[in-house]
Order: structure tokens, then sequence, then C-alpha cells
């Protein structure tokens, strides 16, 4: 039986960065997730008996609104839903499936790399079809309806059993339960060499993987271990947690303390790498040295051919704005374009369908490409294996030479996490405020060649996204971007990116926070961030 429930429109469903990312016990309230479900439908057109993809990161309250998404589907009208077994699909295994079985869209449950469980965090993500995140238009529709509804549908039905692949119907919608890893295995044995890195593997080369207690554990034992030989144990912390052990699931220098320590150790393996909560993102540290998101996009976009499923080379490279220009530099030595988009996946998709671009990265440990239309945390760790069993060079003397080659630029992100919303967007209003005068004014030894706050004009679809960041940009290369976090469930996250160039080899070697502490400074005396927010130091720096 279909019912039609009644139900009040929730007025805080406005999707972020990546989806509605909220506490659980928000989403707790009644009728909240299926107010926000229901408005996804609402929003799409033409999905009567199509398929819809269905799956999360594994972590607390994703079984429960699975089985309400699957509900609600039936009662909508899908034909089919995919779901990954006992609810998992990492992200860009769920992108994946989406494309390979030409789905109309698909629903990923995460929240990212936020935390997990009872009090933490949970999200609502909906996937266009060709596997990426919807664009604006979508989430705006999204959150129009989800301030107007004033009903939902949904089966009144028995749960459907998650923990056994095969097939079960509901109002006439078929549901099946699929292998979450298969899918995606398949994939990665097309476009990487693995006889290769097997070969690798055999010869004493010694890689760790952390899975972070989070989604990726399953998909990095198949393949890793299992598949690329690998010894066990060479997977850590694989199996999924529902509050991922209590960490946060975020593969950064702060939260992947314990691989950094035995990367840094004498006896380091050679290869390090972790993934987030959904498996989207990537951590890379080579044995005693950590390679940041920004380097690894552009060492990967410069060595991508080594691997089969780039060796063709790459019609273009796409970054997100705060991400350092390291890949501009490869784009201009490979004759290729680059292109500059805001913060956010989505913002990639239309470059990919089009092939402008074959690689794309952010700063924030995202690293993609064509495969999919999300970023991917193991693509990223398959494609530095597969470089290093090509050119047999350690991590360490592919970076130094990668410096040697095209200049270094020093990088850093600090984050301010939770201040007060009110004194961020006033630390941003005044910024904005400023940008007519910067031009021209000189801060230490470094002028302000340029200050915008980054729009961002799409070359496909001709839409224009505004207020993506403040961007100063300083003679010589050096710039700082300020833009506030679109994915935060509490108060306000300040981000401030920093970068510089160093073209000298003879200057690769200084510690990184020592190399921008000009810029530091500068950030601080324009935003004015200690006196706003309270804050001596970053929560984050990475
Ligand atoms: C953050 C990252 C961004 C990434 C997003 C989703 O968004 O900065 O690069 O795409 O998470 O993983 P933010 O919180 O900065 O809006
Ligand atoms: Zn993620």
């Amino acid at each position: 039986m279909i019912k039609t429930v009644s139900t009040t429109p929730y007025s805080d469903q406005k999707p972020g960065t990546s989806g509605l990312r909220k506490k659980v016990p928000v989403f707790q309230q009644q009728n909240y997730a299926e107010n926000f479900i229901q408005s996804i439908f609402d929003s799409l057109e033409g999905f009567a008996g199509q398929t819809l993809v269905i799956g999360g990161d594994g972590r607390y309250y994703n079984r429960e609104v699975i089985q309400i998404a699957i509900k609600m589907a039936a009662a909508n009208g899908f034909g089919q839903v995919l779901v990954g077994r006992g609810g998992i699909l990492s992200t860009p295994a769920a992108s994946n499936v989406i494309r390979k079985h030409k789905a109309f869209g698909g629903i990923i449950l995460s929240a990212s790399h936020n935390p997990g469980g009872p009090t933490e965090d949970f999200g609502i993500k909906y996937n266009i079809g060709n596997g990426g995140p919807a664009p604006e238009k979508i989430t705006d529709a999204i959150f129009a309806r989800s301030k107007a509804i004033d009903s939902y549908r949904i089966a009144d039905a028995a749960d459907v059993n998650l923990d056994i692949e095969g097939t079960q119907t509901i109002e006439g919608m078929t549901v099946t339960v699929i292998d979450p890893v298969a899918d995606y295995a398949e994939l990665m044995e097309q476009l990487f060499d693995f006889a290769a890195i097997r070969a690798m593997f055999g010869g004493g080369f010694r890689v760790v993987f952390d899975a972070m207690s989070a989604v990726t554990g399953p998909y990095a034992k198949e393949i890793i271990e299992n598949r690329l030989g690998a010894p066990k144990g060479s997977v850590l912390n694989f199996m999924p947690l529902p509050d991922f052990g209590g960490h946060h699931p975020d593969p950064n220098l702060v939260h992947a303390r314990a691989l950094y320590e035995t990367m840094m150790a004498d006896d380091a393996p050679d290869f390090g790498a972790a993934s987030d909560g959904d498996g989207d993102r990537n951590l890379i540290i080579g044995r005693s040295i950590f390679v940041t998101p920004s380097d690894s996009l552009a060492m990967l976009a410069a060595n991508a051919h080594l691997a089969p499923g780039y060796a063709k080379g790459l019609s273009g490279i796409a970054r997100s704005m705060p991400t350092s220009g390291a890949a501009d530099r490869v784009a201009e030595k490979l004759g290729i374009g680059m292109y500059e988009t805001p913060t956010g996946w989505k913002f990639f998709g239309n470059l990919l369908d089009a092939d402008k671009v074959t690689i794309c990265g952010e700063e924030s440990a995202g690293t993609g490409s064509n495969h999919v239309r999300e970023k991917d945390g193991l693509w990223a760790v398959l494609l530095w294996l597969n470089v290093l069993a090509v050119r047999k060079e350690s991590v360490i003397d592919i970076v130094r030479e990668h410096w040697a080659t095209y200049g270094r630029n020093y990088y850093s992100r600090h984050d301010y996490e939770e201040v007060d919303s009110a004194a961020a967007n006033g630390l941003m209003a005044d910024l904005r405020a400023q940008l007519a005068d910067l031009p021209g004014k000189s801060f230490g030894g470094l002028t302000v060649e340029t200050a915008d706050d980054f729009a961002y004009h799409d070359p496909i679809d001709k839409s224009v996204s505004e207020h993506q960041g403040v961007r100063i940009l300083f003679a010589g290369g050096s710039r700082i971007v300020f833009r506030l976090s679109g994915t935060g469930t509490s108060g306000a996250t300040l981000r401030v990116y920093i970068e510089r160039y160093e073209p000298d080899a003879a200057r690769h070697d200084v510690e990184t926070q020592t190399a921008l502490a000009d810029l530091i400074a500068i950030a601080d005396e324009i935003a004015g961030i200690k006196s706003r927010t309270g804050r001596d130091a970053p929560s984050v720096i990475t």
C-alpha cells in the first residue's frame, strides 16, 4: 500500500557544498529525512520506471534512512532500486554504479569526512544520471520545494533485507541488493596496470592504507590485498564502523596522525595512504614526505600517461580555485586546457562530460578523473602506485624532480572551525568591502596585484556562480584566499588558503609554515582573523 503522509516544511534544508548535512538528531526529527527525499523527487522529472541507486558510507543512521529512501522511491514510481549490500556504497563507487547501470540518479547517504554517531553528522546527497552531484539548478529547486512541501509518499512495506544480495519487490518496484565492491574493482582493473603493481609488491615494496574505520575498508581489502597481492595487514582499520571508532574519518595530518608518524619513521613503508568516511578523499605520504593534495594533482597529471587508462594523454585539467597553481604549470607544459572552478566537485561535471578535462582536483584531498563523476580516494592511491611501479623511483624522488622541473608551490590551508557565524560573516563582508582598495597596496615586501570575489562562468552551460571566495593575488604569484565552509554543521568555518610560488630548487627545502610565514601574517593583517574570531591559532592546519 502506498501512503500519502501530511507534513510541514523545515526551513533549513538548504544543500551545501555537498548535499544536506546536519547532526543526526536533526535528521531524526519527525519527517525530516522524508521531507528532504520527497523534495528531491519533486524536483526531478521523468524518472517513472527508471533506476535509482542508493547507498551510503555506513555511518550511524545509514540503514534507517536507506529503508525510508527505498520505500519512498517505490511510492514515487521508480522502477528499480540498486542498493549496496549492508547499505554500503562509497561515493565514487555509487557514481560508477549510476553510470554503469544507466540509472536515472542516486541518493548517497554520507557526511563525508565529518564524524559519525548518535550526536554526530549525517547527510543526504542527490547525484544525477552522469554519476555526479546535482548541479545548483537542481539543489536550488530541492531547497525551494523543501520550504513548501506538505506531503510525502511512502510504501507501507516491511524493511528490505539489505544483507543478502538478490532481488526483492516493493509495490511493483524491484530492489536489487548488489555487491558494493565488484563493479568498482572491475573499473580500477581497466584503468591501471595491476600486473605492474603486483610485481612491485612482489619485489618487497611496502604499502600501508588506513581506511579509518570507514567505507573504503572493503574496497581496499579487495583491491590492494586480494587482487594486487599486498600482504594481509597492509590495509588498516578496514571494518566500516557507524561511529568510525570515534575518530574523524578525515585523511589529513591531524586526523591520520598515526599514519603520518609511521611514514616518517626510519623503517617506514614505501607508500602510505588513507581515505575518508565515504571514500572520495585521499591522503598520500611517501617515506619521509607528505605530498600535498595540490602537488599530488599536479604530479598525477604529469604522470597519468603511465597508466593504461590514460595512455593517450589528458584533454585538460581542472582544479578548484583555492587549490594551488601547481597543476597549471603541468597543463601549460603539456599544452592542454586548465580550468579553475569554485570549491565543490559538482563544478567539474560539465567539464568532464564535455571532455574538456580528464583529471580534476581540490586542495581538500580530492582527486579524480573522467572515470566517474566524483572525486575518488582509492583511484588516486592506485594511480600513484601505478606511477611508482612504472618509474621505479621513490615518492620523494618523484616529488623533488617535479619541483625542480616546475617550481614548488608552497601551500597551506588554515581552518578556524566552529567560530561565531556573525563574526565570520562580518570578516568576509569587510574583506569584500576592501577589495577595490587593495590593488597596489604593499604588505611587507609584497604588493597586491589584484583582489576579487571569485565568480565562475561555466563554459559549458553558461551558468554563473558568484561569491565563491575572496582572492588576494600578489605580484610574483603568491596568493591568499578566504572563504567560509559550506559543509560545516555548527557555527562557521573560516578557511584561509595561503600559497607562494618558489621557482628556485635551492629553496625547495624550507618547512611549509616557515616558507609562508609572511603571508600568514598578512592574512591576519588584512582580515583581522585573530581579533574577530577570538582565536590565537587555526583549529586545523593542512
Ligand atoms: C569541503 C572542501 C571542498 C570539498 C567539500 C566536500 O568543502 O573544502 O573542497 O569539495 O568539502 O568534500 P567546504 O567545507 O570548504 O565548503
Ligand atoms: Zn568525502
